[in-house]
């Protein structure tokens, strides 16, 4: 059910900055990835364009060999979770509504409602339903974000820094929660993120510098990671 991407020679440029700079690049199905660099160096910019919210200047993104069309990516977006660094929630929307809205045009498998309170339990928002984005805090905020991108299910999770507004302990049962869901359901999960124990919890990081792939290692046992990602600097 996960999702395999290629990026080839992929690059976009604003104004006279490449926010990504010719990257070529396989995310295996079922893999989790962190994605590291400076402020600047590119992530957002990578994952809004696997994700289909943003086109190549050059270059072609495909998912499970398919090339990704340039017009008509609602097909394309529905396989996916987003978590946007700055959430983007809809202010006038409950949490609950929040967390709904992207499944509601839509027919799906299992119980909405049950799932969506199941998520907003399992982000530590149990209580919090009928709360407007405006009541909550940034962490409760980027929670609800959290639970939304999940869901629909998606095969795909690209997660923009998730737990870049939580303490450390909120942080890691978020990351549970991920790899939880990872392991029930398979899925393929990018992560964008400055912290180090998340990315430790992924197979593998690739560190960008420039809009230009810096550093790509496959990663075993989390022990190591956190001195390899001391390492890579
Ligand atoms: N819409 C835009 N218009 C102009 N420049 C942009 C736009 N989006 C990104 N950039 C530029 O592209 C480069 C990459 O930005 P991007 O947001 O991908 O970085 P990032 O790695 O996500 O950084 P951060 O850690 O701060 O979130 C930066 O130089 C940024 O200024
Ligand atoms: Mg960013």
């Amino acid at each position: 059910m996960a999702v395999a991407i290629t990026l080839r020679g992929v690059s976009r440029v604003h104004g006279t900055a490449k926010a990504l700079d010719d990257v070529s690049l396989e995310f295996a199905a079922g893999g989790a990835t962190a994605l590291m660099g400076h402020s600047g160096a590119g992530k957002s910019t990578l994952l809004q364009l696997i994700g289909g919210m943003d086109l190549p200047d050059s270059g072609e993104i495909l998912l499970d060999g398919k090339p990704l069309p340039r017009r008509g990516l609602g097909a394309h977006r529905r396989r996916i979770g987003f978590v946007f660094q700055r959430f983007h929630l809809l202010p006038a929307l409950s949490a609950l509504d929040n967390v709904l809205a992207p499944v509601l045009p839509y027919r799906v498998d299992f119980d909405r409602r049950a799932w969506a309170r199941e998520l907003l339990d399992a982000v530590g928002l149990a209580g919090r339903e009928r709360a407007l984005p405006s009541q909550l805090s940034g962490g409760q905020q980027q929670r609800v974000a959290i639970a939304r991108a999940l869901i629909g299910r998606p095969p795909l999770l690209l997660a923009d820094e998730p737990t870049g507004n939580l303490d450390s302990a909120t942080g890691q049962e978020i990351v549970d929660l991920l790899f939880g869901l990872r392991e029930s359901h398979g899925m393929t999960m990018i992560i964008a993120t400055h912290n180090p124990e998340l990315a430790a919890t992924c197979d593998r990081l690739i560190r960008l510098a420039d809009g230009r792939v810096a550093a790509d290692e496959t990663m075993a046992p989390a022990t190591d990671v956190l001195d390899r990602i001391g390492r890579l600097g």
